[in-house]
Order: C-alpha cells, then structure tokens, then sequence
C-alpha cells in the first residue's frame, strides 16, 4: 500500500541507539499507518570507539569530528556498514521493510569540503529525492546514513542532524523529528521549552546555552521550517514519542519558523 502524505523525516541518536527505545516501533507503526517515515541516523559514539581501537586520532573543533584520509574510512564502515545494517534488521525484526542507503545512493546527497581544519567532513550542497521518494512509494523505509558525496567520487562525512534537516527541507512540507536523549531544547534554567522561535534561539546561543549537539539540530530545524517543514526535537527514549508528536500532542520543543 502506499500512500501520498507528506514525508515524516525522524532523525535517531547514536547517543539513543541500542537503549530500550521504541522509536524503531513508532517508525513501523506510522508507516502501518499510511505515512511515509525517513529514517537519518548517526553514530557518533560508535565512531569514537572505533577510532579508538584502531588508534586513529580525530579532535573534535566547534563539535564536529576532524576527519582524516584514514577517519573516514572507518566513519563509513561504521555508519554505511555497522549502524545502518543495524537498523535496518531491527525495522525488519518487527515487521517492517526498510531499505539501508548513504547520501551517496542514488545520488541523493551532494556535499563539498568546506574547512581544512576537518578534512573530509562536507557540507551539504544539494538533495535529490528521487531515490527517497521511489522507496517511499514502494512502501518501503528509507534509512540513510550521513555520507555525502564530493564530485567525482568522495565521500565525506556529515553531520546527521544537517543530513535529516536538508532531506527534510528537499522533501518538503511535513514533519522533522530530532529523536535525542534529553526531552526537548533546554533553556539555562533547565526548562524544556515548548516553542522555539529564531529570536529565543539567538538569544540562547549568544549566552551559550544552546552548545554541542544542539546546536546542528536547531540549525537544521529553521533549515527545514523555512520551506513549511513542522520541526520537533525530542526524548527518543521515552516510548511512542513519534507517533505522539505525529498525533499532534505538545512533546518536546516544537520549532516555530
Ligand atoms: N539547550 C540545550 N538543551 C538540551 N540539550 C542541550 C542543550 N545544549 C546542549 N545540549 C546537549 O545536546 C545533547 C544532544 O545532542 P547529541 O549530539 O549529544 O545527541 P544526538 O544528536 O541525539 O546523538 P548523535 O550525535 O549520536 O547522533 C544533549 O544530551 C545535551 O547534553
Ligand atoms: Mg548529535
């Protein structure tokens, strides 16, 4: 069956993989349920540890991993081959058909270098949906691991949070889903707040308390708000968050583009 709805782009959490999370569930049910779930995810954690293994050095500046010729062969073998395999099994465990893809399949994400300093890190340069959306019609799950590619053949390792906000963006009007391990956007209080819009978000960042991880997600949360995309970040830990948000209950922070 399948299904003409706008896209649901739900981004997971390396940081909430594995845990006794439903969100896999939730995908499952939805896309039961006639919408047309994407699943991004990253990995960062299981980089870390592979890296480490291997005795490869990588530095984190400004929260993103300086990626060297030999980093990056192990960023995809991990995300391409270890994360993403995963998943894919786990959808098919419970009784959903997923399709395991990078950036680079079907040419779906173009990406370029952008700071020496990181190497082969990229920055999004363009999102052909042609791939997504064909699998979507067939009724399947596209789960897409953060690799783009640079004319002619290299990939670059991307951050899955600019990954999922600019599919999200491409494949537009619908919904954005940061699933993380903290209930929403904090404010220095401690608050999860409700609503985002970009003035409080300014003013958060400029007093620095919106840093590390957040601070792609909410980048990438205006990204896809500009083109109409309903943007949410929330606990991915918490049973039935998706299809919470999907049914329209307040969870998490909601972004307001
Ligand atoms: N204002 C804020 N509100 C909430 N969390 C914040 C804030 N500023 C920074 N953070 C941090 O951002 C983290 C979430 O981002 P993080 O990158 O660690 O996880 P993720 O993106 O879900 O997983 P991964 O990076 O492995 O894919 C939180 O655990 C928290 O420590
Ligand atoms: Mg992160």
């Amino acid at each position: 069956m399948t299904s003409t709805a706008p896209a649901t782009v739900i981004k997971i959490g390396g940081s909430t993989l594995g845990s006794e999370d439903t969100s896999l569930h939730d995908v499952v049910a939805l896309q039961r349920a006639g919408a047309r779930p994407v699943v991004v995810h990253g990995g960062g954690a299981m980089i870390s540890d592979w890296l480490k293994r291997l005795e490869i050095p990588s530095e984190f500046i400004d929260g993103l991993r300086s990626t060297n010729a030999q980093a990056i062969n192990v960023v995809v073998g991990v995300l391409r081959g270890v994360v993403n395999t995963q998943l894919v099994g786990e959808i098919g465990a419970i009784g959903g058909r997923a399709v395991g893809l990078s950036g680079l399949d079907g040419g779906t994400v173009s990406a370029r270098r952008y700071d020496d300093r990181l190497g082969y890190v990229g920055e999004v340069t363009a999102v052909d949906t042609t791939l997504v959306t064909a699998l979507l019609d067939a009724g399947l799950i596209p789960v897409i691991a953060p690799i783009g590619l640079e004319a002619p053949a290299q990939p670059l390792n991307i951050n899955a949070d600019t990954v999922a906000g600019e599919v999200a963006r491409a494949l537009g009007v619908g919904q954005l889903i940061f699933l993380t391990d903290v209930d929403g956007l904090m404010d220095a209080s401690g608050t999860v707040l409700a609503d985002l819009d970009a003035e409080r978000a300014r003013a958060l960042r400029a007093e620095g308390t919106i840093g590390g991880g957040m601070i792609p997600k909410v980048d990438a949360c205006f990204r896809a708000a500009e083109v109409g995309v309903a943007a949410f970040i929330a606990n991915g830990t918490i049973p039935h968050t998706v299809q919470r948000i999907v049914s329209g209950e307040d969870v998490g922070t909601r972004i307001r583009g």
